[in-house]
This record gives C-alpha cells, sequence and structure tokens, in this order.
C-alpha cells in the first residue's frame, strides 16, 4: 500500500483546533508522508500509526476504549500510549508519535522511539527453560510474547510441521483463491527466530510428556527437559471413512502444504467437490470459484452455518455462494469416491477433478492423555490456562477453559482466541498471574464478505436481527434468558467492537 500516494486529513505537525476533536474522536490526519491517528480520550490526546499492523484495517473506523484503539476488522486493540499490540490477531506494534497541546491546538511532533514498560514478575521465581509444542498460532504467540517480556530463559519450539508458523486463516482465503503473496503467509521470516532466541525445530514429532520427570520426548528418541511446558497441539482435521477417501485427489485443509496441494491441484481442475459447508468447506469453495472452478457443496444440514448462525444466516450464506455460482447438495452426504466420481447417499453422482473435506476438527490430545492430564472435550485448563499439571499450561485448539462470559468451559476453534491464550499462558508461565477473560472471536470471509463473530452462543432462545441481512449491513444477537451471549456482524464493525465492550463490562460487573 502505497502510503505516499494520498495525504488525508490536516497536516498534524502544524496543529489542529482542540475543538475539532471531540472527546472520544479520531481522526486521520498525517505527518509528512505517514497517516496518522489522531485521537482523544477526556483530557489526553494521542497520536498513532493510522493503520493496523495485522491486515492494514483502517483504525478510524474502530473504537477507542479507554487509552486504547480497537481495529474494526479482527479487534485487535492497540495501546495509545505506547503503539504496542496489546491484543492478538495484531502482534507488531503500531508507530508513536509525541503530542503537544498549546494555545488551544494539538500539534503532533516527533516519532517516539521509546519501549513500553514491562509487566511485573515475581523475583526468584522465573523458569529457565520453557518448551513449547506445537508452531501455529498459540505456540508462536506465546513465545513472541515472552520475548517481548524480555524473558531470558531458553524457548524451544517443537512443531511437526515443515513450515515455520503461518498465518493459517489465509491458506483457505487469499492464499487458496491465489490473491496472496507468499510472503504474507509467514508470520514471521526465518531470521526472527534465531534473532530473537527461539529454538524453532521443524519436523519435531513430539511423542511423550513426563510431566513428574519434566520432560518430552521425540519420535527420533530425543529428549528435551522443561521448567514450564506449552501444549498448543491444535486441531487435526477429521478425515472421511468412506470407501476412495484415500486417494490423491482427496484433500483436507490444515497446513500450508495442505493448501498447495490443493492449488497444485485446482491447476488442473475444472470441477471441485467440497464435502462439509463449514466455515472452512465454504471459504475454500469461494476461493475455488474464483480460480474459475465449478465447485459443488455437500452437506448433511438443511443450511449451511445454521447451527453457529441460525437460519437467517445460513440462508444468507447459501445465497451468497450461489450468487458466485455454487451448487449445494444440502440433506445428503457422499458414501464413495471412486476416481472422478463421488457419489452420494442419495445415489446422485458427482464428477470432481479435486475434493476437498471440510468436515470439522478433533483437537490433538493424544499427548495429554498418555501424560495423563485431566480431560474433559478438550485440555482442561483453569483460568490461568494451566492444566492438571502445575508446570504445564495449554492454549488455542486443544484447550476447554472456564469462560467467564458464558459462565461455561468451552473449548473453540478461532484464531484470535488461540494467540491471546498462547500470550496468557507465557505471561502465566512466566509467573504474571493473569486469567485468561478475553471475549472469544473469529472471522470468516466468503468472497468479498466478512462475517464477524463476538462471544460464544451455542444456543439462544432469541435472535434479535438489527439491519438487513440480504443488503449485507446487519447485527445479529443472539440472547438466551434475556441476555445476549453472542453477536455476529456483517460490516457493522463498530457496533461489534461496542458489543465485545459490553460483554466485558457486564462480566466485570458480575
Ligand atoms: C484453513 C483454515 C482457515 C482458518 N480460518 C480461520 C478464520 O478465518 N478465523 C478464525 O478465527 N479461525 C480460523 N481458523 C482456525 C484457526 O486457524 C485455529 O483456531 C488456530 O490455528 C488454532 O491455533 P493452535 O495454535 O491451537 O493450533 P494450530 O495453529 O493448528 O497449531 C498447532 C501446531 O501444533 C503442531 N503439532 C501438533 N501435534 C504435534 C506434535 N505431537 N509434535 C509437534 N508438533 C505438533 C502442528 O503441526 C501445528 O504447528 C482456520 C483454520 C484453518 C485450518
Ligand atoms: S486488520 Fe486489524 S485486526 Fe486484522
Amino acid at each position: 500500500m502505497a502510503e505516499a500516494d494520498a495525504k488525508p486529513g490536516p497536516d498534524l505537525t502544524r496543529g489542529i483546533l482542540l475543538t475539532e476533536i471531540a472527546d472520544g474522536a479520531m481522526l486521520v490526519g498525517h505527518v509528512g508522508e505517514e497517516q496518522v491517528l489522531l485521537a482523544r480520550s477526556g483530557d489526553d490526546m494521542f497520536a498513532v500509526g493510522a493503520h493496523c499492523s495485522h491486515y492494514h484495517g483502517p483504525l478510524a473506523e474502530g473504537l477507542l476504549v479507554g487509552d486504547t484503539v480497537r481495529c474494526p476488522w479482527h479487534h485487535a486493540c492497540f495501546s495509545l500510549r505506547t503503539g504496542e499490540a496489546v491484543r492478538a490477531p495484531a502482534l507488531s506494534p503500531i508507530d508513536c508519535w509525541s503530542v503537544e497541546q498549546r494555545g488551544g491546538k494539538v500539534f503532533v511532533t516527533q516519532k517516539r522511539t521509546d519501549t513500553p514498560a514491562r509487566r511485573s514478575r515475581p523475583a526468584g521465581r522465573e523458569p529457565e527453560k520453557i518448551v513449547i509444542v506445537g508452531g501455529g498460532a498459540a505456540g508462536f504467540a506465546a513465545a513472541e510474547m515472552m520475548r517481548r517480556e524480555e524473558f531470558k530463559g531458553s524457548i524451544v519450539m517443537l512443531s511437526n510441521d515443515d513450515a515455520s508458523p503461518v498465518d493459517r486463516p489465509n491458506l483457505s482465503k487469499d492464499y487458496l483463491a491465489g490473491n496472496a503473496p507468499e510472503e504474507w503467509i509467514p508470520l514471521r521470516s526465518d531470521d526472527f527466530y534465531a534473532e530473537n532466541g527461539i529454538d524453532l525445530r521443524l519436523r519435531a514429532i513430539v511423542v511423550g510428556v513426563d510431566p513428574r520427570a519434566r520432560q518430552v520426548s521425540l519420535s527420533d528418541g530425543a529428549n528435551i527437559s522443561f521448567d514450564r511446558l506449552l501444549l498448543a497441539t491444535g486441531a487435526e482435521p477429521v478425515r472421511l471413512s468412506i470407501p476412495g477417501a484415500d486417494q490423491a485427489q482427496v484433500h483436507t485443509l490444515r497446513s500450508l502444504a495442505d493448501s498447495r496441494a490443493i492449488i497444485a491441484r485446482a491447476k488442473q481442475a475444472r470441477r471441485a467437490v467440497v464435502i462439509g459447508a463449514s466455515f472452512i468447506g465454504l471459504e475454500a469453495a469461494a476461493s475455488l470459484r474464483a480460480r474459475g472452478i465449478e465447485v459443488h457443496v455437500v452437506a448433511p444440514e438443511k443450511r449451511p452455518m445454521e447451527r453457529i448462525l441460525g437460519p437467517q444466516m445460513g440462508d444468507f450464506v447459501r445465497s451468497l455462494h450461489e450468487e458466485h455460482g455454487v451448487v449445494f447438495h444440502l440433506e445428503d452426504t457422499p458414501s464413495a469416491i471412486d476416481g472422478r466420481r463421488v457419489t452420494l447417499k442419495s445415489g446422485r453422482p458427482l464428477e470432481a477433478d479435486l475434493v476437498v473435506v471440510g468436515v470439522g476438527v478433533r483437537p490433538r490430545l493424544e499427548l495429554a492423555e498418555k501424560a495423563g492430564l485431566a480431560v474433559d472435550r478438550g485440555l482442561t485448563v483453569d483460568a490461568f490456562l494451566q492444566t492438571s499439571a502445575p508446570d504445564i499450561f495449554a492454549a488455542g485448539d486443544i484447550a476447554r477453559w472456564p469462560d467467564p462470559h458464558s459462565g461455561q468451559a468451552i473449548r473453540v476453534e478461532h484464531w484470535v482466541v488461540a494467540e491471546r491464550q498462547g500470550q496468557t499462558a507465557a505471561l502465566n508461565m512466566l509467573g504474571v498471574r493473569e486469567k485468561f477473560d478475553a471475549v472469544p472471536f473469529f472471522w470468516s470471509q466468503h468472497y468479498d464478505i466478512p462475517i464477524n463473530y463476538v462471544g460464544h452462543a451455542e444456543k439462544w432462545d432469541d435472535l434479535a436481527i438489527e439491519g438487513d441481512i440480504a443488503a449485507k449491513d446487519c447485527l445479529l444477537r443472539y440472547k438466551l434468558g434475556g441476555r445476549t451471549l453472542a453477536v455476529a456482524s456483517i460490516f457493522r464493525d463498530v457496533a461489534s467492537l461496542q458489543a465485545e465492550v459490553a460483554m466485558e463490562r457486564a462480566t466485570a460487573a458480575r
């Protein structure tokens, strides 16, 4: 993005009248060639970079909350005082400028270079050796946070993947559609790990954890000891158990290698069958349509995503995909795959050069189970993300934690939750006692339509719809007993952020 092309708003070095910016307001101006967000919170004025460090979201269209700004697109949160990315999915800070007030005007002066103060940690209890099992969202965010907090001990990150941590959500969206260059995909360059003393070991398969001996064992026979361990093994795609499901043209989608394998086959394919109308299945369908491939979706439910988003949003998602040429075969499932033929239970045959299976995932719990850790449809952790073994923490898709907002122990499969849990677990492994209390958030993207979801509602007795779903401008509130448990929205980003803040405040008040 060429920021130099346009200089929006006023030159903030020349000052603007204080009366031009109300309490709680934000405006975008520039300092030299850079776009700068000026924000007012009470008598405090702040100046930071105007764009989110995650995917460049326009922060002025987000929400000011105290001395932070939240990004409208995927709810990252930045400190206005320091520019620090205090909540994922952004992991890098934004620039921060000094601000002066004189003569009824506010002036943005020079860029600040001071680093934010780190959290205080209890003296004498610092671990020396941290081991992280998993090189995904949670594992990466944990390692990054420990170094950000200036932890000086060793960090070994073990991943059975052959790629360093990647932006997994992109693998079913722009990357699969052919619209994301390779350099967007790694969360950090390879140099980052060496420069930050993170001993990232790829193709390292952990086969055992001994909580008493505080040691993990690898498939090559090596053992690595730890003072604290983070289990962040994520989830794996459920595979079909029908005849032909193991053929080469049948793919699941979790890793960069999976996405590349689908792309390679898509280049020769005329028609694809996507099995499962899950988020990943439908995102893959949209990306394959972007490649000009005919796409058929087969799924047992009556409406896509009805269980999570309700019937109205389900109908919308279906018609959105149909407008883009996707053909649905709902209330049906595949019974066999034979070469280019997928036969459905209804007897209907579908031709396919490529089959993508998106029928859900299963948390990778084998290590935790074998180690004797408490497991209940996920790895059980407490509010500090500590497992039943005191030196072992867990985060991400495997963790079932006591969610203070829903009042339930929940396990979700959301990128932002995994990263934030990784960050909280990191702090707690270093001795900071911080509860994980973030409101769950996920997003999904279908063509040019983003769906954002805040909170967690497994069931509801009232679904209130504000706006117009068909017009792609709506906010849906999922309520139980009068209380809003979750909110889904399309292009109502501020309202979605406000709902998140309301849930935080409601929980804090209880
Ligand atoms: C294609 C795709 C698109 C997605 N899009 C979105 C989205 O738009 N929005 C959203 O909110 N969520 C999305 N998700 C879900 C999100 O990516 C996950 O919730 C998130 O990655 C979970 O993070 P994690 O760290 O728990 O697991 P992962 O990111 O899966 O990482 C787990 C890591 O552990 C490693 N591992 C597992 N077992 C072992 C072992 N025994 N030894 C060594 N290493 C091991 C794996 O190789 C992997 O590196 C998407 C997921 C996929 C697959
Ligand atoms: S662009 Fe800001 S959180 Fe994604």
